[in-house]
């Protein structure tokens, strides 16, 4: 009988090679079969961070999103769209696994925190063998690269989404001692504008590209762009208890 392959949901890191955990280094070196999440045109961030590792050999599976930001989350279609595309995923994923070869799938960051993978996990967990691989997030590098510590003794670290309604943000950002904001882009005006009504801009950092050739970390008052690219994250650092 046929054993199933495994499928590896393998955590990348934010962005640098030299950042992969030595799990993951072995698993992306030694694959055969990849899969990987990119946008239309685009080579996609996770494939872009292992392809030194590659094997020539590798056969690859591009999952390219059939949406990203033209449809809104509200609109019925964007559910329907991307389960449809998810469920086309996961059945080619599954026939490689049902035929007893292993699938890595490359994973910006970590594959449980806010990362597409999930979407493929929650499908296939129960119909073949799954492995994750944890690793460094964007949030970590970003802090790291304010060289700022992001929390003390018992501060709270709330963790918010750009996307969240102003008023949500403005509870929250009251309610918290340090706070890492991600998924920027368009909506900077609307999270300056929340970081400003409680008094917390001017302790804002802001860092585009964290632990990649292009990182910049700056003070969000003195960054001057209306929106914030893809890969950016608003860092609020904790003050708490130091002896
Ligand atoms: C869908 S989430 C993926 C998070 C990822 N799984 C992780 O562990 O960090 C994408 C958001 O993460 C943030 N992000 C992830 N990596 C980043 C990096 N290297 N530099 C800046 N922002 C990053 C950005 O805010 C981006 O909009």
């Amino acid at each position: 009988m046929n054993t199933k392959g495994t499928i590896y949901g393998v955590g990348l890191g934010p962005g640098a090679t030299d950042l992969l955990s030595m799990r993951a280094y072995k698993l992306v070196c030694e694959a055969r079969h990849i899969a990987f999440f990119k946008k239309a045109g685009r080579v996609g961030h996770a494939w872009q961070i292992a392809s030194p590792l590659l094997s020539k050999n590798v056969t690859e599976f591009p999952m390219e999103y059939p949406i990203t930001t033209e449809i809104s989350v509200s609109d019925p279609r964007y559910n329907k769209i991307l389960s449809d595309f998810y469920k086309e995923c996961c059945e080619h994923i599954l026939s490689l696994s049902h035929s007893g070869k292993d699938v890595v799938i490359l994973c910006e960051g970590d594959p449980f925190f806010y990362g597409s993978f999930m979407h493929i996990y929650s499908r296939v967990k129960d119909k073949c063998p799954v492995e994750i691989v944890p690793a460094i997030t964007g949030m970590s590098a970003a802090w790291a690269a304010t060289k700022v510590p992001i929390s003390w003794g018992d501060d709270i670290l709330t963790i918010l989404m750009g996307t969240l309604d102003a008023a949500i943000l403005e509870n929250q950002l009251r309610d918290t001692d340090a706070a890492v904001i991600m998924k920027i882009g368009r909506y900077l005006p609307k999270i300056k504008q929340a970081l400003k009504k409680t008094r917390r801009f001017d302790d804002a950092f802001i860092v585009e590209y964290a632990a990649m050739a292009k990182q910049r970390a700056l003070p969000l008052s003195d960054y001057g762009a209306e929106h914030a690219p893809y890969f950016s994250i608003i860092i609020l650092h904790g003050k708490g208890r130091r002896p």
